[in-house]
């Protein structure tokens, strides 16, 4: 029956109330919250009631937009005019306000049913201000750094008109080739939670709908880091148990932060490509974790469904992606056949409706609908000085002090003394800004922002009267040695000799494995001719990735790791090496004496022939030598563990203290809280101050499935002055306790514990406690 007039108005009244009213909850509410919110839910449902078959599939379709406003649409028009036709769903790659909003507008005030474009691009480790490369920023150990320096990247985004990033990646790594380690956070699920955590509450703040705000995507779902042989997009094989135990858990904790979005990769798992994985897509993220937001494939992963071998036509490809719980299409174009696949029946309706409401409630969450435009009116052109002194801060914070041995005068050779009075600078990394801002900077991240190691510490050797000579020697990857005999002779006349040598910022990242880990190029070969000239010789790394760095180790005095390390590069390496900050970072990445020790990863299996206790300096001369897991002509260990890295100070950790040796697994099932108190006191023994990242290990024995011999549970960042001790406490409970049993059930069983604290995962005191019945 038609409504009176007046019921109308009484209906459009409480409707607009009700809009009113849901905003303004929305904006209470955090953003995982915004997905659940019943306003958003109301809006979105009318919404989809309103929109044709060819609508619903434009939404579900996102487009790279390459950088120009030129679209392919029908008779060469722009992205304006496919806009208006409702042709996409999302646009990424532009970043250009006057163009976003060019064609938002379209979207906005031409479509039917003007529902605004969601603009994404890779924010990965920064905007305009870049920050360290991922693997660097997971080297700090300090989520609430990593959550601020997110939070730069939104603001300077979301300036542009993002509100979407395909950030972070929170793939586990434990293989040194595979090139976009350095994307990541490295080889631990703990830590890798944890950093999945700070960037997603950092890119989606505190409201998802402010519009400073950009709606995370948690990537590449999943196992992608796993590929066989490092190489990039190769096959991933593991066990159910395997993928939640390690792989599944940075996941679920940026779903539980309130991801809006997720990522499917482009790896098969287990033979099924995960871009068309419904027990992946469907099972896991859909029904267990009851994941809001929605999937998008990575770049062309549906049309490589045919590649890889489960379709033989664009149709089905587009069918089997979108029925296992793909969303968006990104790129490759496939899903503009969805029509037809609804039409005929191969695609229920329902499940159509079902991705585009995943969509719609990303973008009424993010406030889309309500405030579409990007603010034109020029800003400041440059970076803001407290932008530019986190990405000092974070640079520092990552920077990982491998070795540190006493030069001549018995000191250590970091810092730099100051009776040194002459510097030679050499390495083809000293110099160069690109290189500095590591793979997968933005379109607005400039050179010309960076302060280079050279450019810094000519600053610094002029403020203090210091002589700096300078001579590249090589570059990164060539062969001349033209170079050397400069490099050696600056080399001599130094009291202290810095080398930059590493990768290239590119040389890493994605499509980027390698076979071999060590110093490209003739590095190496520069490295010993410079250490002949009898000079300490302190070393810069830079790398997206671990190094096998054994035979070079012997030439260095001091080496110090320091990825890409962003736009202030130069200031934070200068004031490391000079003493006015000190390294507090640690490996979250295993490094290898040799590649053939890959995958190599410290939270591994026990094994039934453990090599521990075996010399293995040396091959096996009997039986008794020979028949364990090791090799014949290498150690097990890596030249440096996961955890690792020195200070300018010394810590010293007391035995460490439980708050009782026995608990019942079910009181902790029963997730009432109950836990264990464990903890260490950590002293700085050393007259320098400093921080500690104190770490908490465990291992389970006796239970149903095998357990590795340790596995990260807490970490602290502790700073420490000179003589200095705090007690530093964790809790054990359910979360630290549980695991995928043999029944496939993630529970804490009866087990005998060892607890470590420590400062790696190689070093520490221990202690035991019971798990009963
Ligand atoms: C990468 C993704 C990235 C996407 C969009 C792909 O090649 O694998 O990580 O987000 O491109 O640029």
């Amino acid at each position: 029956m038609a409504h009176s007039k007046p019921a109308r108005f009484l209906d459009l009244a409480a409707l607009f109330f009700w809009v009113v009213l849901s905003s303004i909850r929305v904006c209470a509410q955090s953003p995982g919250q915004a997905l659940r919110d019943a306003g958003v839910e109301a809006r979105v449902e009318a919404l989809v009631k309103q929109m044709t078959l060819e609508e619903k599939v434009g939404q579900v379709i996102q487009r790279d937009a390459g950088g120009s406003l030129t679209g392919p649409g029908r008779g060469g028009s722009g992205w304006d005019s496919m806009a208006a036709r409702g042709e996409f769903g999302s646009l990424f790659n532009l970043t250009n306000p006057p163009w976003i909003n060019a064609v938002q507008r379209a979207a906005v005030e031409r479509s039917r049913l003007r529902i605004p474009v969601l603009f994404g691009l890779d924010v990965i480790h920064g905007f305009r201000t870049t920050f360290p490369v991922p693997l660097g920023m997971a080297a700090t150990w300090d989520p609430s750094l990593v959550e601020r320096a997110a939070r730069v990247a939104a603001e300077e985004a979301s300036a542009t008109g993002i509100r979407w990033t395909f950030s972070p990646m929170v793939d586990i790594a434990r293989d040194a080739r595979w090139g976009r380690i350095v994307e990541g956070a490295g080889e631990d699920p703990y830590l890798g939670a944890a950093m999945a955590r700070a960037y997603v509450v950092g890119y989606e703040g505190a409201r998802l709908d402010a519009s400073d705000s950009i709606a995370a995507c948690a990537k590449h779902y999943v196992g992608y880091g796993a590929a066989e042989g490092g190489r990039d997009y190769n096959t991933v094989d593991m066990s159910e148990r395997t993928l939640r135990q390690v792989y599944l858990p940075p996941f679920k904790a940026a779903v539980d932060a309130g991801a809006a979005t997720l990522m499917s990769a482009f790896n098969s798992l287990n033979e099924v490509p995960t871009s068309a994985n419904a027990f992946t897509l469907t099972r896991v993220l859909r029904d267990e974790w009851k994941f809001r937001g929605f999937v998008v494939s990575d770049y062309d992963a549906i049309n490589e469904l045919i590649q890889h071998g489960i379709a033989n036509d664009a149709r089905t490809a587009a069918r089997k992606a979108f029925l296992a719980g793909v969303d968006m299409d990104m790129e490759d174009g496939l899903y503009g056949n969805l029509v037809e696949l609804v039409r005929s029946g191969a695609v229920p309706e329902a499940t159509m409706d079902e991705a585009v409401r995943r969509i719609l409630r990303v973008k009424y969450a993010l406030g889309l609908f309500d405030r579409p435009y990007v603010q034109e009116a020029p800003r400041s052109a440059g970076i803001k000085a407290e932008h530019r002194e986190l990405a000092r801060q974070a640079a520092e914070e990552s920077f990982v002090l491998l070795k540190n041995d006493p030069a001549r005068n018995g000191a250590p050779a970091l810092p730099i003394s100051e009776g040194a009075r002459t510097i030679a600078l050499v390495g083809p990394l000293a110099d160069s800004a690109r290189d500095m801002l590591g793979s997968w900077s933005t379109s607005a991240s400039r050179p010309e922002d960076v302060v280079t190691l050279r450019a810094a510490l000519t600053a610094r050797c002029r403020e203090r009267h210091l002589n700096l000579l300078y001579a590249p020697g090589t570059t990164v990857s060539g062969q001349s040695e033209s170079g050397f005999r400069e490099a050696v002779n600056v080399a001599r006349q130094a009291d202290v000799v810095l080398m930059a040598l590493g990768e290239e910022g590119t040389m890493s990242g994605e499509a980027n494995s390698r076979t071999r880990l060590d110093l490209p190029g003739n590095q190496e070969q520069l490295l010993t001719a410079v250490a002949g000239a009898g000079k300490p010789v302190v070393v810069v790394l830079f790398s997206g990735r671990p190094l096998a760095l054994t035979s070079t180790l012997p030439h260095m005095s001091a080496l110090l790791e320091v990825w890409f390390p962003g736009i202030e590069a130069g200031p934070a390496i200068v004031r490391t090496l000079f003493g006015d900050a000190a390294p507090s970072g640690r490996l979250t990445v295993s490094f290898p004496r040799t590649v053939g020790q890959e995958p190599l990863y410290y939270n591994a299996l026990n094994t039934g022939r453990p090599a521990e206790g075996l010399d293995l300096t040396h091959p096996p001369r009997n039986a008794a030598e020979r028949y364990h897991s090791r090799y014949i002509d290498e150690l097990n260990a890596p030249l440096f563990p996961f955890g690792y890295g020195l200070s300018y100070t010394r810590f010293a950790y007391s035995p460490v203290t439980l708050s009782a040796t026995r608990v019942s697994a079910r009181t902790l099932n029963s997730q009432n809280g109950a836990s264990l108190r464990v903890s260490a006191e950590v002293k700085n023994t050393g007259n320098r101050a400093g921080e500690e990242v104190v770490q908490l290990y465990i291992r389970e024995r006796g239970t149903s499935v095998a357990r590795p011999v340790r596995e990260l549970k807490g970490f602290k960042r502790v700073a420490l002055g000179p003589g200095e001790s705090r007690r530093v406490e964790f809790t054990l409970g359910r979360d630290e306790l549980a695991f995928w049993n043999i029944d496939m059930q993630n529970a804490v069983e009866p087990a005998a514990v060892t607890v470590w604290i420590g400062p790696s995962s190689a070093e520490g005191p221990q202690a035991q406690f019971e798990i009963t019945e």
